[in-house]
C-alpha cells in the first residue's frame, strides 16, 4: 500500500551522511536496496542515485511490522537520527559506512513487483532482459555511474567551448542527405508526396555553412543517424561533439582538441600529456598495421626486407625481389615459448590470412624456423626489429600494406593473450595525412576516404588527376586505446577545387547540383578557410568508464539487432498513417 509523501522533504541524499552528522535528524527517500531481518532488529539499505545508507529499525513494534512488509525496490521514506555504527559493523567500502540512521518514522511510498533481476547484486543477466527492463537496469550503481560520468563529460565539454569562444548552434534533424558513407534514415514528407527528409549522418554541410555565415567557431553536442550494421562501438543513433573553426589549419584544431581532452580526462582524475603524439597514416599502417594503432603497448612492426634481399631463404628473397616486403615484430617473453606454443602461433597467423610466419629465437647462435640461414642474417633481423634476449621475432612477407595489416591483427591478438595491455592506461594519438581517396575494385571508382569536402595537402594537389591514390589529405583521426574516437579535416573552401574533386569522384555536375547545389553555391560567396572535427561521445565515455560496449553508456540503446526492446521499436504503423504519408502498406 502506497502512503503519501506528505510534507516530508529530503534532507540528505543516500550518499551524504558522514560521521560528522551524528545526532542530526535526517529524512532519506529512496529504494529498498537490501533488507536483513535479524528478529529484534531490521537493517535496510536505502539507495538513491548518490549512494546507499543503512537504516535501522528496532524496538518500536509498529515500525518493525512495517519494515517486515518491505521488499526490494519498494520506494520508502525514513525519518530518524544519525548514529555512529558499532566498530564491528563499520563498512569501509561505503562512503556512508561509518553511520546509520535510527528510524523513528517510515513511509512506504510505493511498492514494487519482484524485479526480473536483482538490482543490488551484479548477478549475471542476459542483455536482452537488461534492455527490456532498462529502467531497472539503469538503477544499478554501475550504470548510474556511467550515465553520471557521461553528464559530467558533456558538461565539461560545454564549459570548455564556451570559455574558448565557441557557440553551440543547433542544426536540423529533418535535413538532406550528407555523404558520410553510411545509409540514410529517411522520413517521408506528408506535405510533399513522394519526397523525403534524411536524418543527418552528421551536421557536416551545415557546420561548413555556418563558417560561410561568419559564425567563426561552432560546436554542438549532436545526435547523428547512420543506418549501418551494429557493433559494440556502433549505434544507429549516436552522439558527436561536432566542431568547426574558421581560418583553421590542422594545428589550430589540435590546439583546441588537446586541452579539451585534458578537461574530459579530468573527470576521471587523469592527466593527458600534450601535445598528443602525431603519426602520419602511412607510418601507422607500416608500423602497426592499422589506422588506429593501440599504443598502450609496443610490438611495433619493423621492416627487415633489406636483411632478406640477399639471404639464403628463397621464399623471402623472391618476395622482396618482386617488390614485396618482409616485416615482423618482437614478441616480449616469446623466447620461452615451447615448440607447440610456437606452432599454435604460426597456425593462428595462417588462419588470419598470412601465408606463413617465420620466427627467430635470439641466442648464441639464434635459432630460426628456417634452417640454413647464417647467423649474421638472423642477428641483423633481430637487431632491426629491436628484439631482446627474451623475445621471439616473428616475420611475414608479402605486399607491404597487406602484410602489415595482418601482422597488426596478430599484434593485437598476442598483446591480449600475453596480457601486454596495461590495465587502466590511456594512449591518445593523432593519425594524420590520411589518403584523400581510396579505390574500390568492385565498381572501379575512387571514393573519399573521409568525406568529399576534405582538402588535399597543398603539395599533393597536382597529382589529383595523374596519381589520385598518392594524394594525401589534411585529414586526421583521434585514436584512444586503438579505438577511433574522432575524425576531421581541413575543408575545401574553393568552389572550383570542390567541383574538381567531385569530377574526380565521378560525381557529374548534374548530380553534384542535385545533391549539394545549395552548398556549392554558398561556397562562392566568400568562404573562409575552415576545418573541424567530430568526436564520438559514446566511445569516449565508454573508454573512460572501462566499458567494452557503448551500449553501457547510453541510457536507452538499441540491441546489436537494431531493436529498442523496452519500447518495442521499430513497430508497424496503421494503414491510415501510411496513406497520409503517401506510402503503400506492405503485402
Ligand atoms: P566520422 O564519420 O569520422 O566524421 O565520425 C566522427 C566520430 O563519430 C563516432 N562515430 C560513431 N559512434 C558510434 N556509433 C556510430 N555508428 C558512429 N559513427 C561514427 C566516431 C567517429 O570518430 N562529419 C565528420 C567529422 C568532420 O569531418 O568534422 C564525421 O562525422 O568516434
Amino acid at each position: 500500500m502506497a502512503e503519501p509523501l506528505g510534507d516530508w522533504t529530503r534532507t540528505h541524499t543516500c550518499g551524504a551522511l558522514r560521521a560528522d552528522d551524528v545526532g542530526v535528524e535526517s529524512v532519506l527517500l529512496g529504494w529498498v536496496h537490501r533488507i536483513r531481518d535479524l528478529g529484534g532488529v531490521t537493517f535496510i539499505d536505502i539507495r538513491d542515485r548518490e549512494g546507499v545508507t543503512q537504516v535501522v529499525v528496532r524496538e518500536n513494534e509498529a515500525l518493525m511490522n512495517a519494515a517486515k512488509r518491505l521488499r526490494s525496490e519498494h520506494v520508502v521514506g525514513v525519518k530518524g537520527v544519525v548514529q555512529r555504527r558499532s566498530d564491528d559493523t563499520v563498512n569501509t567500502k561505503l562512503a556512508t559506512g561509518e553511520v546509520e540512521l535510527l528510524v523513528r518514522e517510515l513511509r512506504t511510498l510505493n511498492e514494487a513487483r519482484t524485479p526480473p533481476f536483482q538490482i543490488a547484486e551484479d548477478s549475471p543477466v542476459s542483455e536482452e532482459v537488461r534492455l527490456k527492463y532498462r529502467y531497472l537496469d539503469l538503477r544499478r550503481p554501475r550504470l548510474q555511474y556511467n550515465i553520471g560520468l557521461r553528464h559530467r563529460v558533456t558538461m565539461a565539454v560545454r564549459r570548455f567551448f564556451d570559455a574558448n569562444g565557441f557557440w553551440e548552434i543547433e542544426t536540423p534533424i529533418l535535413a538532406k542527405s550528407t555523404p558520410e558513407g553510411a545509409r540514410d534514415f529517411l522520413v517521408p514528407s506528408r506535405i510533399h508526396p513522394g519526397e523525403f527528409y534524411a536524418l543527418p549522418q552528421s551536421p557536416q554541410i551545415f557546420k561548413q555553412i555556418l563558417m560561410i555565415s561568419g559564425m567563426d567557431r561552432y560546436f554542438q553536442i549532436v545526435r547523428c543517424f547512420r543506418d549501418e550494421d551494429q557493433r559494440a562501438d556502433r549505434q544507429l543513433e549516436f552522439t558527436q561533439i561536432d566542431v568547426e573553426m574558421s581560418f583553421a589549419r590542422p594545428d589550430t584544431v589540435y590546439g583546441v582538441i588537446e586541452p579539451l581532452m585534458q578537461q574530459i580526462f579530468k573527470e576521471i582524475g587523469r592527466d593527458v600529456t600534450v601535445p598528443i603524439r602525431r603519426m602520419p597514416y602511412a607510418e601507422a599502417i607500416a608500423r602497426y598495421g592499422s589506422d588506429k594503432p593501440d599504443l598502450r603497448f609496443g610490438l611495433a612492426i619493423a621492416d627487415v626486407s633489406d636483411v632478406f634481399r640477399d639471404a639464403d631463404y628463397r621464399v623471402f628473397k623472391e618476395i622482396v625481389a618482386g617488390g614485396g616486403v618482409v616485416r615482423g615484430f618482437a614478441v616480449p617473453g616469446g623466447n620461452r615459448y615451447t615448440g607447440s606454443q610456437i606452432k599454435a602461433l604460426v597456425d593462428q597467423a595462417k588462419q588470419m590470412g598470412l601465408a606463413g610466419l617465420m620466427w627467430v629465437r635470439p641466442g648464441e647462435p639464434p635459432v630460426s624456423a628456417v634452417k640454413g640461414l647464417n647467423e649474421a642474417t638472423l642477428q641483423r633481423a633481430l637487431a632491426q626489429a629491436d628484439a631482446r634476449r627474451d623475445d621471439l621475432l616473428v616475420m611475414a612477407a608479402g605486399a607491404a600494406d597487406g602484410t602489415s595489416k595482418l601482422l597488426g591483427q596478430l599484434r593485437l591478438v598476442i598483446a591480449k593473450k600475453e596480457n601486454l595491455v596495461p590495465a587502466d592506461s590511456y594512449a591518445l594519438l593523432w593519425v594524420t595525412e590520411f589518403p584523400l581517396l581510396e579505390y574500390h575494385e568492385e565498381d572501379g571508382r575512387w571514393y573519399s576516404m573521409h568525406h568529399p569536402f576534405t582538402s588535399p595537402l597543398d603539395e599533393d594537389l597536382d597529382r589529383l588527376e595523374s596519381d589520385p591514390g598518392s594524394v594525401r589529405a589534411k585529414a586526421y583521426d583521434l585514436v584512444l586505446n586503438g579505438s577511433e574516437i574522432g575524425g576531421g579535416s581541413i575543408r575545401i573552401h574553393d568552389a572550383r577545387l570542390q567541383a574538381r574533386l567531385f569530377r574526380r569522384l565521378g560525381i557529374s555536375d548534374e548530380e553534384a547540383r542535385v545533391r549539394f547545389g545549395f552548398f556549392l553555391e554558398a561556397l562562392e560567396y566568400g568562404t573562409p578557410p575552415h576545418g573541424g572535427i567530430a568526436l564520438g561521445v559514446d566511445r569516449i565515455v565508454a573508454t573512460l568508464a572501462g566499458e567494452s560496449s557503448i551500449r553501457e553508456v547510453i541510457a536507452f540503446p538499441k540491441t546489436a539487432n537494431a531493436l529498442d526492446l523496452m519500447a518495442g521499436a521499430p513497430s508497424p504503423v496503421d494503414a491510415r498513417q501510411l496513406r497520409e504519408l503517401h506510402l503503400k502498406p506492405q503485402g
